[in-house]
């Protein structure tokens, strides 16, 4: 597990969008395809509207979900509308396959499994205020699945219904990189980093701690004390 600090979240954007591109180049260099699940929520638009401007063979980019809300498509709560707004209404990516959770709880959850490759190249994170990741959420059910890749999963109001990759789908990928910025995650942060070992308390060290290559971008107001 490796921590990457920066003053701000544009800086952060930056340089991760700048990675970003290296493995992707190295991925489509050594199998002519990169793949990649995006993370939902707010932090990553930055990075999504830094990637609209490198230069990424898109035709090459197959591009997924690491979570998504049972909201009809095109709602704003929907992880793809806003990655959509951000990055993919902007470039042309060889495949998306967006989660469609309108379908039903189950139904979604088993054709997604299908659809996705046996490990993504990359897994983008953000950390939920209360350590949540994905959509695997302190107590729920979903975080402690061992076979499946994709399950369905319960949050908060107001889209309490989601589907989630799972923490062992999550952790063979090739790379995950947690996005975390802003004062409210320290805390959540923290117990990542150094807190007792508790899933069910705080799920992104399932994550954090086990997956085989791991690399966490804070900025400064989230690292707070703790890096
Ligand atoms: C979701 C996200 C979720 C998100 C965190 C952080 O669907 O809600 O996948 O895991 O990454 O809640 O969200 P922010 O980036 O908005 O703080």
């Amino acid at each position: 597990m490796r921590v990457q600090i920066f003053d701000s979240p544009a800086q952060l954007a930056g340089d991760v969008a700048r990675r970003f591109v290296a493995a992707a180049r190295r991925a489509i260099a050594a199998r002519g395809e990169f793949t990649v699940a995006l993370a939902g929520g707010s932090t990553p638009r930055a990075l999504y509207q830094q990637l609209v401007k490198r230069h990424i063979d898109w035709s090459r980019v197959s591009v997924y979900w690491g979570d998504e809300r049972f909201v009809a498509r095109g709602d704003v709560l929907s992880n793809e509308t806003m990655a959509r707004a951000a990055l993919l209404d902007h470039v042309a990516p060889r495949q998306v396959f967006p989660m469609l959770c309108a379908q039903g709880a189950e139904e979604s959850a088993a054709r997604y499994e299908h659809e996705l490759p046996e490990r993504l190249d990359l897994v983008l994170l953000g950390l939920g205020s209360d350590g949540h990741t994905a959509s695997l959420f302190p107590g729920d059910a979903a975080l402690h699945e061992r076979t499946r890749r994709v399950v369905t999963a319960h949050g908060p109001e107001p889209a309490p219904r989601r589907i989630t990759l799972t923490v062992p789908y999550i952790n063979r990928a090739g790379a995950v990189w947690f996005l975390v910025t802003g004062a409210d995650k320290a805390p959540a942060l923290d117990r990542v980093l150094h807190g007792v070992e508790n899933f069910d308390v705080t799920p992104a060290q399932a994550v954090a701690r086990h997956a085989r290559n791991v690399t966490l971008f804070v900025d400064r107001a989230a690292a707070g004390g703790s890096t």
